[in-house]
């Protein structure tokens, strides 16, 4: 349920609250890099040794059960504690959704429904009357577009529409459904990340992005800025998704902080899946069980007790048997000869290492909202040094997208 009583985040309220979730996110930083599918053990478990035994003694559907509710998991200490702060300090209202004009049925065509409603959702927000936002904008662009289905949505049915995008597919697709429903929008192949995108950015009333993955999102903010465009609204998506090792924080908040963030940390807020299917869920369980056992078997095969990477697999290789799949993949990585196995018994401690890693990974669980909330607090704090008002808030469920946080930007 959308939450209306607690308010958006905007003026003072931006830096309160990066401030504070970089004091809780740095305090624990020791205890949320720790990788359990990588490390056999992790530091903390020393120091939380009640903790650590209750987590390992639970099962992988328990894990599964609690993973989205993790403040009302009765843990031993200091779980609950940490769990309660991270939900005090992520409680971010939502847009109060405005009344738009209904679309044409026949615009849903060909869209997925979650995507539609996550469009519905972005484009009422934007106009909603907490909002001193949108004078009637005559002309929008849409930031890595795809298909342009948001900007189309938001246009319809006069305004003017420029998308970039760089899939020569999508932009095709793209244009021959503006064709339908919005003749005069334009579907450009532009790299946004190239100077190509400076001209569209100055000469359009407000710029959209929704799930703009990393690099392309905080080049974005940044040229929102430089090319005095005056409305931003963004759903920023795969904050990992970066050229640099680290997170280059925008803010001079962000900048003061002594958080590093590497591409693997900024992958933490995305490691939610409440939006998966449950043949994918199986399949990624599958996945998983096969990779820590092998881990079990490379460690004892190679004689180093160090996790070893795989690569990515076709799922057509998880139609062979266990045992073949393990040889296969020996030999993927060049390992020596693997021995003759009790195949069946590794294969169980494989499923047995994912309950434990799946329950011990709840903790890191607790710190990916925050995380998650500082990066999109950066980036507000950056437009508001230069010049923005700017809100944050969520604009629609999580379960629709668990990337349900949307930043407004207007030029004051
Ligand atoms: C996660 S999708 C989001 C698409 C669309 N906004 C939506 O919500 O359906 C990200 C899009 O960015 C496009 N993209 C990636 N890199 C790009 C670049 N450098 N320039 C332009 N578009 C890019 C991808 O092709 C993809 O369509």
């Amino acid at each position: 349920m959308p939450d209306l009583k607690t308010p958006l985040l905007k003026g003072d309220a931006l830096r309160e609250r990066f401030l504070a979730l970089d004091a809780f996110v740095l305090a624990q930083q020791s205890v949320w890099r720790e990788k359990p599918f990588i490390q056999q053990q992790l530091h903390w478990e020393t120091q939380l040794p009640e903790l650590a035994a209750w987590l390992r003694g639970r099962s992988l559907a328990d894990a599964e059960a609690s993973h989205t509710n993790l403040c009302s998991l009765a843990a031993p200490h200091p779980f609950p504690h940490w769990a309660q702060q991270a939900e005090q300090l992520c409680r971010v209202g939502a847009f109060n959704a405005a009344e738009l004009n209904a679309r044409p049925l026949r615009m849903q065509s060909g869209i997925a429904q979650r995507k539609w409603q996550q469009i519905e959702a972005f484009a009422s927000a934007m106009h909603s009357d907490t909002q001193h936002v949108l004078q009637p904008t005559q002309r929008w662009l849409d930031w890595c577009a795809g298909k342009g289905h948001l900007g189309r949505y938001l246009a319809w049915p006069d305004a003017q529409l420029e998308c970039l995008e760089f899939n020569p597919e999508l932009i095709s697709s793209g244009q021959a459904i503006s064709q339908r429903h919005l003749p005069q929008a334009q579907h450009r192949l532009c790299d946004v990340m190239s100077a190509a995108s400076a001209p569209p950015l100055q000469s359009c009333d407000a710029v959209v992005a929704l799930h703009a993955c990393g690099d392309l999102h905080t080049h974005l903010v940044r040229q929102v800025s430089l090319q005095q465009t005056s409305t931003l609204a963004l759903a920023p998506c795969c904050y990992n998704r970066i050229q640099a090792e680290h997170y280059q924080p925008l803010s001079s908040a962000g900048k003061n902080s002594k958080l590093q963030l590497d591409r693997d940390d900024l992958s933490l807020p995305l490691a939610a899946t409440v939006t998966a299917t449950t043949r994918e869920r199986r399949l990624r369980d599958q996945s998983m069980a096969w990779r820590l056992a092998f881990d079990i078997l490379q460690r004892q095969v190679r004689g180093v007790d160090e996790y070893l990477p795989t690569p990515s697999l076709a799922s057509t290789w998880f139609n062979k048997p266990f045992a073949l799949w393990c040889q296969d993949l020996a030999a993927l990585k060049k390992l020596p000869a693997v021995p003759e196995q009790d195949w069946v018994q590794l294969e169980a401690q494989g499923w047995q290492r994912l309950a434990q890693v799946r329950n011990l990974e709840l903790v890191r669980g607790i710190f990916r909202r925050p995380l998650e909330l500082w990066l999109v607090l950066d980036q507000a704090l950056f437009l508001s040094e230069q010049g923005f008002s700017v809100t944050v808030g969520e604009f629609c469920s999580a379960e629709l997208t668990p990337r349900n946080l949307l930043l407004l930007a207007q030029r004051l």
